[in-house]
């Protein structure tokens, strides 16, 4: 049975794993009209591994004796300066959802929930392969550099990580 307090905290998740999938979603669009279609084809991948952390969220709340609550998601199809900057962008996302995350098991600590404590171990476990994910990307830009020609190999450089690592593996269109 879960706490009011904690049943509120994991549809708060929700709700910050419904804006990072779309958020990756309005990136993939813009990367796939800017000629990056490697890289939007990863972060097509990684929006529905979005889905997927939102949807375990469901499952969990609902057998959990509670009532998972649809997230009223509000995006911005924002245009980005670079390709480098759109995946600083997805980094800093990522290190927001660890916080967050962060925080959810610290008040399961508070509130002796050993269950949902237990179920949010993989959720700490993803962060931590999400965040080395998105940091290697953003090495590979130091690494190769950012002229239209270190561009065109990064780009198919992004697109050789869907599935590598278990990250990001679902969603290819
Ligand atoms: Fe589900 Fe990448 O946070």
């Amino acid at each position: 049975m879960l706490t009011a307090k904690i049943e509120k905290a994991l549809n708060k998740q929700i709700q910050l794993e419904a804006e990072s999938s779309f958020t990756y979603l309005a990136m993939a669009s813009w990367a796939d009209a800017n000629g990056y279609e490697n890289s939007a084809q990863f972060l097509y991948a990684q929006s529905a591994e979005e889905r997927d952390h939102m949807l375990r969220l469901f499952t969990y709340i609902n057998d959990a004796g509670g009532r998972a609550l649809a997230p009223n998601v509000k995006v911005k199809n924002d245009d980005h300066e670079s390709l480098e900057k759109l995946f600083i962008a997805t980094l800093e996302n990522e290190q927001k959802v660890t916080e967050a995350i962060n925080n959810l098991v610290d008040l399961c600590l508070k509130e002796r929930d050993h269950s949902t404590h237990n179920f949010l171990q993989w959720y700490v476990a993803e962060q931590h392969e999400e965040e080395k994910s998105f940091r290697s990307i953003l090495d590979l830009f130091k690494l190769m550099g950012t002229d239209r020609h270190s561009l065109y190999h990064l780009d198919k450089e992004i697109g050789n990580r869907i599935g590598g690592d278990g990250e990001p593996e679902n969603g290819q269109i």
